[in-house]
């Protein structure tokens, strides 16, 4: 398999806007973040890739591609292998210590929202906007379909005893299954409104959070509802429980994380994202959580205090470039290399003529344009204002200095790619790509 060496070294302006450090480095929002038993951290976002961090040096140790749409949902094994699933409906089993995917599992007819992994590690769960929830067997690989899903699914998770399975979604129900036949045990009533995250909360509580903003915990086997907490107006995106202690993170559509006591008791919230914050992991020890969000950002936090927390501040010197592992399917086989760097751009860019503006202007004919002259696209007061013409030895510069140097002010962020034949690939690609045709 390919293997490139990419330098992406964010963070240190992006950290003009954190008081601590955060981990930057995915080219868009971030969807998933895992913690595994060893404290490897991981995530997943909007670029379609994964990173799995060096949390102490406070950048990417390596980044995986294998999906060919946003990622949605990461998992770790307890061996340290580790699962994802996207809007491509696929699910990749990654061994993080080579960098390099093991098995790809197809089978779900859309975007695949949520993902859980047995504590045993034998089996996961998948939730899709196909309306099915999954289990899979992850030494075989074959898939089954749970009977008695309901709408789209966007959340699913495993009792701690491994036994059970509950999802949730779009149609406002909560189900239990029992893993090993695959009953459906009973069908939980939250709120009417969809539900975005669920979590088992010790060996007889469940509890989960929706549209509606509100936390809605019941009591296992029978599920007797045991409270509602009132959170907010606005919509709540991700739950996730501590280990041990059974405290409970929200991730708001305003990028609020709540954190609320094992009794219901709202004991904090932290301005944790500009915009959603969709990825919530606590460390095994429930001590520190992990949250992602729409800023792009990977932060932590001491889940008791609600400080943040940051990697440690590191001596500067030459950043070590992150493994790359590229899946020898979909878009990443046998490809040129400025397309696979290109895949940092797509979450905001496209190469389209049709002005498919994303968050940043369609790149198609963009050498030979002065900067920030696109009909029709939003640009920043700071780009309108500059006064060059995009060659392609400016585009090399603006990744070889970082936008925040070339493009100073510019709504594009940081983002630097050290190598120069990586930089010399991607602009050899964006010429094939973007000219006027
Ligand atoms: C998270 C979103 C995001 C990512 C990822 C991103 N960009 Fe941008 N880019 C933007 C935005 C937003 C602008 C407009 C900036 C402004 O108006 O200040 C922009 C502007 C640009 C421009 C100037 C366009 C013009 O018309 O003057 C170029 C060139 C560019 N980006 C190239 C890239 C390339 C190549 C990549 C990948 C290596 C990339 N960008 C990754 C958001 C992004």
């Amino acid at each position: 398999m390919a293997l490139a060496r990419i330098v992406v070294s964010l963070g240190l302006v992006m950290a003009a806007m954190a008081a601590r450090a955060d981990l930057a480095g995915h080219g868009g929002p971030v969807k998933a973040v895992a913690v595994g038993a060893a404290g490897q951290v991981l995530s997943g976002g909007f670029d379609y890739s994964l990173i799995r961090w060096d949390v102490e040096g406070g950048r990417p140790a390596a980044i995986l591609y294998g999906h060919d749409a946003a990622v949605n949902a990461v998992a770790m094994l307890p061996d340290g292998r580790a699962l994802s699933a996207g809007d491509d409906g696929l699910l990749i089993l990654w061994d993080l210590d080579d960098a390099r995917p093991v098995r790809r599992m197809e089978g779900h007819g859309g975007r695949i929202a949520s993902l859980a992994i047995d504590p045993a590690g034998r089996t996961a769960a998948s939730a899709g906007w196909d309306q099915t929830v999954r289990l899979w067997d992850l030494a075989s690989g074959e898939g089954r379909t749970l009977e008695g899903a309901a709408g789209n699914a966007n959340a699913v998770a495993f009792s701690p005893d491994g036994r059970l399975v509950a999802a949730g979604g779009q149609d406002g129900f909560v189900r239990i299954w029992r893993v090993g036949d695959g009953t459906l045990e009973r069908s939980l009533e939250a709120g009417g409104l969809a539900v975005n995250g669920l979590a088992f909360t010790g060996p007889d509580g469940l509890a989960a959070v929706g549209t509606d903003g509100g936390l809605r915990q019941w009591r296992l086997p029978h599920g007797e509802p045991i409270r509602t907490v009132a959170l907010g107006p606005l919509p709540a995106l991700a739950l996730a429980a501590a280990p041990g202690t059974g405290v409970l993170a929200i991730g708001g559509v305003d990028g609020t994380v709540s954190i609320v006591s094992a009794s219901g008791e709202r004991l904090r919230r932290i301005s944790a994202h500009r915009g959603a914050a969709w990825g919530l992991a606590f460390d095994p020890a429930g001590r520190t959580l992990y949250t992602g969000g729409a800023d792009g950002l990977v932060r932590i936090w001491d889940a008791g205090t609600g400080d943040e927390l940051g990697p440690p501040a590191r001596a500067p010197g030459p950043a070590t470039a992150p493994r790359v592992a590229l899946a020898p399917w979909g878009a990443s086989a046998g490809q040129d290399r400025g397309a696979v760097l290109f895949r940092r751009c797509v979450a905001c860019h496209t190469v389209e003529p049709d002005g498919a503006n994303r968050a940043g202007p369609t790149l198609y004919g963009i050498f030979g344009r002065k900067v920030g002259t696109l009909d029709g696209y939003p640009y920043s007061p700071a780009l309108r204002t500059l006064d060059f013409v995009w060659t392609p030895e400016k585009v090399d510069e603006l990744f070889g200095l970082g936008p925040h140097i070339v493009t100073p002010g510019s709504k594009m962020p940081v983002q630097v790619i050290g190598d120069p034949e990586e930089r010399r690939a991607l602009v050899r690609w964006l010429e094939q790509q973007t000219r006027p045709r």
